[in-house]
């Protein structure tokens, strides 16, 4: 099974941004974590990072026909993007939505979340290892 690990806007600050809220562990920490759970669990992954919306639609378009899962943080997209949302609709490939920090508890305006009408699941608030709950999740759904 191949995996696309795709994270959005202000996802490379990882470790800079808002540590209080986001951590003190990089985006570069983030990868390795995935890439050594991928190896445990036998799966491919392919990771993407892209501070665009269009990138990450282009991405999102580009998995068609080659990946069995996409794991999505889409960063502020996530309550802005029906363009991402139409992507990942328009490919079909099974995706789950993850977040770092819990969105339902903070702003209001994060509770929104365009992309997950187009997801299997919602982990939010589980910090890096959220990422890898939404790997297995998808395993699981691919493997039946
Ligand atoms: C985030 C939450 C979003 O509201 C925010 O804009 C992000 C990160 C998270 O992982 O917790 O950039 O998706």
């Amino acid at each position: 099974m191949k995996i696309l690990v795709i994270n959005g806007p202000n996802l490379n600050m990882l470790g800079i941004r808002e540590p209080g809220i986001y951590g003190r562990a990089t985006y570069a920490d983030l990868c390795d974590m995935i890439r050594a759970h991928a190896a445990e669990t036998g799966t491919e992954v392919e990771l993407y990072q892209s501070n665009h919306e269009g990138d990450l639609v282009d991405k999102i378009q580009e998995a068609y026909g080659k990946i069995d899962g996409i794991v999505i943080n889409p960063g502020a997209y996530t309550h802005t993007s029906v363009a991402i949302l139409d992507a990942l609709k328009a490919v079909a490939i099974p995706a789950a939505e993850v977040h770092i920090s819990d969105v339902d508890s903070r702003e209001e305006f994060r509770r929104i979340s365009y992309v997950r009408a187009a997801c299997v699941a919602t982990i939010s608030g589980h910090g890096f290892d959220g990422y890898l709950e939404a790997m297995d999740l998808l395993r699981d759904n691919h493997e039946g």
